[in-house]
């Protein structure tokens, strides 16, 4: 059984933006998309793959381009899924043998037809059990899928009438030959001021709804919004913003029920009477309190984050030890870092062969996130030299490059999502490699104005511009002069 299409792309563009705040560009690419396949008459072609963090909306767009064409929709994950089986189900001659996810969604959605949302298709694995992807591939080549087969059900399946829609929060990840198959468009983070147009528009008329409650019982000043988004989540996306504002409906739906008839205006200040007390500091600049301490940035697949590397130094015998969850990668950049100091300690106003009385120990906190990737060598540089010649970083920037034993930095990815989460976390001074700077222009103008970023070649740089010029109230001038004269040198 088909479900009618309509494929009114006017229709479509009014449903996506009656759902979705912003977003301008993704849904432009939507309609070309839905265009062109109206066009040709045929929903053969690459399959759209959105890619971004958590919480942007992705699973959403899809429910919308459902609802918009007049299919049903239907979404399934893929995520951990490391056995062809699963995708192309058992034989009957086994007990308790089941038709794959594929027939399964189909069968949910009740319609040959449907939206078909695979979920996180960047992390399909592979083990000694089987390899999915060949599966997929077969799912989703237009070629081969009007004979789908399913083990379960013996006859061949016509997916072809399928419009699949994959998401996943990384690009890299995706198997390439599947990922050949997709038009991919990617959906960033979200601005403040984005959050607040999503929460005003859609989340708060939605949850107030959904808790049989109304705009005369209850109303959430903007203030209070900015509150909870920058002071109770921490995120890319908004699906923590969701869930807070959820919890606020739920207390005053309480209070309404218990009898009480006045309207409940949300304000900042009585936000901490339904969350509780504040979940987020802007804690950076009251953590930076001491030598050794640097703000970097990292990438994610949950979007961007800053992230504190601390190095320390005791009486010792010259070991290098490193806590908090580091790949190899970033090891790697803790011992080039070292090492291009060792080879420096002169010009860096350092004893030579200081390291042979001291061991010195870098931990990156923030719990069990594992963390690697070379986007945090001259973090971890600064911090190595500030702990050595205990001078404070300036508390006001966060930073990220990759750097080489010869002193050199090198340019980075996620740019965009770390620069967003600097501004996030209130931070606006951003070191970052010389050869970034073509990244820089994809960061939204409102976020771009209000920040400042330090292009850098290489470590001259980053010592010129990271530090506190000042060491225990004395201006420290030999350094500077140190480093005046390798720069000439180069
Ligand atoms: N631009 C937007 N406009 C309106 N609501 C949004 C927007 N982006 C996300 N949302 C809402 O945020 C919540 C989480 O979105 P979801 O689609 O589940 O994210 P994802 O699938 O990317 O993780 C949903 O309630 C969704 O409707
Ligand atoms: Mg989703």
């Amino acid at each position: 059984m088909s479900t009618e299409d309509n494929l009114d792309i006017e229709a479509v563009k009014q449903k996506l933006d009656n759902d979705h705040y912003g977003l301008e560009k993704v849904k432009q690419r939507i309609l070309e998309y839905l265009a062109v396949r109206k066009l040709k008459n045929d929903m053969r072609g690459p399959i759209l793959c959105f890619v971004g963090p958590p919480g942007v909306g992705k699973t959403s767009l899809g429910r919308s381009i459902a609802n918009a064409l007049g299919r049903n929709f239907v979404r399934i994950s893929l995520g951990g899924v490391r056995d062809e089986a699963e995708i192309r189900g058992h034989r009957r001659t086994y007990i308790g043998a089941l038709p794959g996810r594929i027939i399964q969604g189909i069968k949910r959605a009740g319609s040959n037809n449907p939206v078909f949302m695979l979920d996180e298709i960047d992390k399909v694995g592979t083990d000694f059990r089987g390899d999915p992807s060949s599966a997929l591939l077969e799912v989703l080549d237009p070629e081969q899928n009007y004979t789908f087969s399913d083990h379960y059900l013996e006859v061949a399946f016509d997916l072809t009438k399928v419009m699949f829609i994959a998401t996943a929060n990384i690009q890299d990840t995706i198997i390439p030959a599947l990922r050949d198959r997709m038009e991919i468009i990617e959906i960033p983070s979200y601005i403040v001021e984005e959050k607040l147009g999503i929460a005003e528009k859609f989340l708060v008329p939605k949850q107030i709804k959904e808790h049989g409650l109304t705009p005369e019982q209850i109303e959430f000043t903007e203030e209070a919004l900015r509150t909870i988004i920058s002071s109770y989540t921490r995120e890319a996306g908004v699906r923590n913003l969701e869930r807070q504002i959820a919890a606020i409906c739920r207390g005053v739906a309480r209070e309404v029920a218990g009898g009480e008839d006045k309207k409940t205006v949300i304000a900042s200040k009585n936000v901490s009477n339904y969350l509780g007390p504040v979940k987020f500091y802007s804690e950076f600049a009251e953590r930076i309190d001491e030598p050794g301490i640097v703000t970097g940035l990292a990438w994610t697949p949950m979007g961007g984050d800053i992230l504190f590397i601390e190095a320390s130094k005791m009486p010792g015998k010259g070991n290098l030890t490193l806590t908090g969850q580091l790949g190899d990668v970033m090891k790697e950049s803790a011992r080039a870092a070292l090492s291009y100091i060792r080879a420096k300690s002169k010009e860096l106003g350092l004893e030579e062969n200081f390291q042979e009385k001291i061991d010195i120990h870098i931990h990156v906190p923030a719990g069990a996130i594992p963390k690697d990737g070379p986007s945090a060598g001259v973090t971890m540089f600064t911090a190595l030299l500030s702990v050595l010649t205990e001078r404070k970083v300036r508390n006001d920037i966060a930073m990220t490059g990759e750097i080489t034993m010869r002193g050199k930095i090198l340019p980075v990815g996620g740019i965009k999502e770390k620069m967003l989460a600097a501004h996030r976390a209130g931070i606006k001074t951003i070191i970052l490699p010389e050869r970034n700077k073509a990244d820089v222009s994809e960061i939204p103008e409102t976020v771009k104005k209000e920040m400042k970023f330090i292009y850098v070649k290489n470590m001259n740089d980053i010592i010129k511009r990271a530090f506190n010029n000042r060491k225990n109230g004395k201006q420290t001038e030999v350094r500077e002069e140190a480093v005046e004269a390798e720069m000439v040198a180069e």
